[in-house]
């Protein structure tokens, strides 16, 4: 196996919805490269994080908590940020409006969410992706999630002049890593095709973003590196 560059020693990360799974895959990746973590999730998740016992500081505060995450992003070189659409109290927004407004200047922030955002409304979407967001565009009714608020963290975040990235997550499986996934700027192109990432590798896309300034200012659209149409349309970028 390849050693894992230590790209963060002596260097602090910040990941905003640590708890969750793609959460816990970021701490894992983090830790791996030498970060020194800490995590903010809901009051009630923080035993989710107990593997990591003494190697990380969790603040246990809903993400938006705009005090709680300002605790937590000082002195943070870079903030990995979960956005999610659960309830209609504007959670997404909140949290990444949260984020933006105490971040370190000149910080990293990496924010995910799901192919469906889209930043220039260039994404050519399969007809199968159109109707799972209309349907859970549908379901704000029920109020447990709200995913207009979603479109609302993004523009939030595309109209901010802090060094963003919105990495964009096909669909998800757990399963071991297959490597780092590809990208590219829109839905719709060859390389995106298969639609799968392991989340795993969705979480080293995260962590690794952070370092890489060629990702500022972009949104990524990502799938896993060993699917199908990765494969075969390698290199291929817009
Ligand atoms: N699932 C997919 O197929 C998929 C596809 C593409 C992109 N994505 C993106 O990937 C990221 C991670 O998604 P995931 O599906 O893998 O889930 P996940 O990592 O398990 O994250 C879910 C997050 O939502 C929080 N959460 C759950 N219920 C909540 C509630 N009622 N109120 C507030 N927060 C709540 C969880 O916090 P607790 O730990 O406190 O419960 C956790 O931080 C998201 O940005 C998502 O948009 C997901």
């Amino acid at each position: 196996m390849e050693p894992i560059p230590q790209a963060g020693v002596g260097k602090r990360i910040c990941i905003v919805g640590a708890s969750g799974k793609l959460g816990r895959h970021m701490v894992r990746h983090a830790l791996d490269r030498g970060y020194e973590v800490v995590g903010v999730c809901r009051e009630q998740s923080v035993p989710k994080l107990d593997d990591f016992a003494g190697r990380i500081t969790v603040i246990g505060a809903d993400t938006n908590d705009r005090e709680a995450v300002a605790r937590a992003v000082e002195g943070c070189a870079a903030v990995l940020a979960v956005l999610v659409p659960w309830g209609v109290r504007d959670y997404s927004s909140g949290t990444a409006r949260a984020v933006m407004d105490s971040a370190e200047p000149g910080a990293r922030l990496v924010f995910s969410c799901g192919w469906h955002i889209s930043r220039d409304g260039q994404d050519r979407y399969p007809r199968k992706i159109k109707a799972a967001v209309a349907f859970a565009r549908l379901l704000r009714f029920t109020r447990l999630l709200d995913m207009d608020d979603q479109y609302r963290a993004a523009d939030l975040i595309f109209a901010s002049d802090t060094r963003w990235t919105l990495v964009r997550g096909s669909d998800l499986e757990e399963g071991p890593a297959e490597g780092l996934p590809v990208w590219s700027r829109h839905v719709g192109d060859p390389v995106l095709a298969s639609n799968m990432t392991r989340r795993t590798d969705f979480a080293r896309f995260m962590v690794e973003a952070a370092e890489n300034d060629a990702l500022v200012h972009e949104a990524p659209a990502i799938v896993g590196c060993r699917t199908p149409s990765a494969l075969a349309h390698a290199g291929e970028r817009e």
